[in-house]
């Protein structure tokens, strides 16, 4: 009713607008503020964004140019959207772009507070970047957990198996998701949280992160205008509060356990990640408190696993979209990993092609098209325009992915492009920055790396796969919608053939 409202109210505004200005697009610019559209009162450029925000912005872009300055209700937001003045924002002014705004969801039970993806760059941030750095992410803890996830993926081989024989198709994104669900949860507790399939009575943990992005992906008024933030006119952050309640329960469950089980053992052994980081809350050498790992637990359970495998079911569309790839894809792993193999982690370095493939997904369709909004720590100038304090940074790098003064033929999924080329995701080479770049950048990448080849690349090489309904690759949806994170709109039913042996 808020919402009706305040459209309403804005209509009216709008009208009032409308006769007393000339209707033409002018550059506004108060300040010298990059150029823009001009703003309506109150809504600002909200009507301009549709529900598909990335490409709105992208088709603006081109009349306003690569900075741009909007106003989303009443929060100030500059969109960049190339190459070049991304480096400037994220590479010369990395520190003043380097803070958050806070959308709203993160503001249940306080987890902007304690949380690495939403703390400002400031001592406890780092102390959470470091603590994730040297306990998770350095090639030799990868290469201690690679045993866990192959587990895990032979495990979703296997249950793809099963379809095998009936001819049903699977759903990719949410097998993928189940797989990459107990990679994390093995790696952090050593134990399966998620499941392939349900009985009604089982605790369902996949519903319970699926429930939570789709509620946190669902534009919120509140963020445009955070007056209202006492009132949550549309019910989602008492929503999405009990839903983070159910899971601080469950690991608040797997925390006591295990401090119990470690003092019957007067053991500090560290079995996996949870033992490493109760260590370090003992030694207290990193300011951890076991309330900050519950909330550190949230933000890898959220950044690290639907982004993850969205990464692999964009993959599969585009493979199954583009038949000749596929062949193309499947020929290399075959030549590499032999007849009756399994993939390996370790085979990775000898798959140019599927590497190639991770980049030209990630350039089509990266999960964060905007990244995760920077906001301003001080007032900035920038290619030769006035950033003000406290303003809304997004870098559309979906529109920088399909920009065609970067790349030849944007729209094509063309993994060759990357054969011969030195670009990387790692945040040095500013037109592919799909994990961001600077200060902020995604700490799993290594992790993301790993999980996305291993996974697409034992899904080739064990099957072949054709379309649900026996719908033909032309034909295919390859609509986006857009939420947290980037989805295909309609999930990707594929049907599995058998052709590897399963050990
Ligand atoms: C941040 C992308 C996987 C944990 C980010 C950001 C992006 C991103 C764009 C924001 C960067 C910025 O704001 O400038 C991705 C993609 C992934 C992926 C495309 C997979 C294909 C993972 C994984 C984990 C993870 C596997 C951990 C298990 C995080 C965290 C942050 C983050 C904790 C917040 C860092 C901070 O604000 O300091 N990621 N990510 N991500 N990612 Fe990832």
């Amino acid at each position: 009713d808020y919402l009706l409202l305040l459209l309403g109210l804005s209509f009216v505004l709008t009208c009032i607008h409308f006769l007393n200005k000339s209707l033409a697009a002018t550059k506004f610019g108060p300040g010298n503020l990059p150029p823009g559209p001009r703003p309506f009162p109150v809504i600002g450029n909200i009507l301009g964004l549709g529900n598909k925000p990335h490409q709105a912005l992208a088709d603006l872009s081109k009349t306003y140019g690569p900075i741009m300055s909007l106003k989303l209700g009443s929060i100030t937001t500059i969109v960049i959207s190339s190459p070049h003045v991304a480096k400037e924002a994220l590479h010369k002014h990395d520190q003043a772009l380097s803070s958050r705004t806070i959308l709203e969801v993160a503001r249940v039970k306080d987890h902007h507070k304690v949380s690495m993806v939403w703390l400002p760059v400031s001592a406890p941030w780092r102390n959470l970047r470091k603590a994730c750095a040297t306990q998770m992410f350095t090639a030799n803890k990868l290469d201690a957990t690679q045993a866990l996830r192959h587990k895990k993926v032979q495990e979703l081989l296997d249950y793809v198996h099963e379809s095998c024989g009936s001819g049903s198709a699977v759903d990719i994104g949410q097998a993928v998701l189940t797989t990459v669900l107990n990679s994390i949860s093995n790696t952090f507790f050593s134990i399966d949280l998620a499941r392939y399939q349900f009985d009604d009575q089982s605790l369902n943990f996949n519903n319970l992160i699926h429930s939570v992005m789709q509620e946190a992906g669902t534009p919120n008024i509140v963020d445009y205008f955070p007056v209202l933030q006492s009132v949550d006119p549309q019910g989602i952050r008492k929503r999405i509060t009990t839903n983070i309640e159910k899971l601080f329960n469950i690991f608040d469950g797997i925390i006591d356990e295990r401090i119990q089980a470690r003092e019957k053992m007067m053991s500090k052994e560290s079995k996996d990640l949870l033992d490493s980081l109760l260590n370090l809350v003992e030694e207290n050498s990193s300011q951890l408190s076991l309330t900050s790992i519950k909330h550190l637990l949230l933000d890898l359970f959220f950044a690290g696993t639907d982004t993850t495998s969205s990464t692999v079911e964009w993959s599969m569309v585009e493979l199954l979209h583009n038949p000749e790839k596929l062949i193309k894809a499947q020929t290399e792993l075959r030549q590499v990993i032999g007849k009756d193999g399994l993939v390996q982690e370790f085979n990775i370095a000898k798959l140019p092609y599927l590497q190639a493939i991770m980049k030209e997904t990630l350039r089509l369709h990266p999960p964060a098209p905007f990244l995760i909004p920077h906001k301003t720590e001080t007032e900035v100038e920038m290619c030769s325009y006035v950033v003000p304090k406290a303003a809304q940074v997004l870098v559309n790098v979906w529109a920088m992915g399909r920009d065609s003064s970067v790349w030849k033929n944007p729209t094509s999924f063309m993994p060759e492009r990357f054969l011969e080329s030195e670009i990387d995701v790692k945040g040095r080479d500013f037109e592919l920055i799909p994990f961001g770049a600077g200060r902020r950048i995604c700490p799993g990448l290594p992790l993301a790396q790993r999980m996305v080849h291993l996974t697409l690349a034992s899904l080739l090489y064990t099957f072949d796969w054709k379309l649900a309904h026996d719908l033909k690759p032309k034909n295919m949806d390859m609509t986006e919608k857009f939420g947290l994170i980037l989805h295909k709109s309609e999930p990707l039913l594929a049907i599995p053939i058998k052709v590897r042996l399963l050990s």
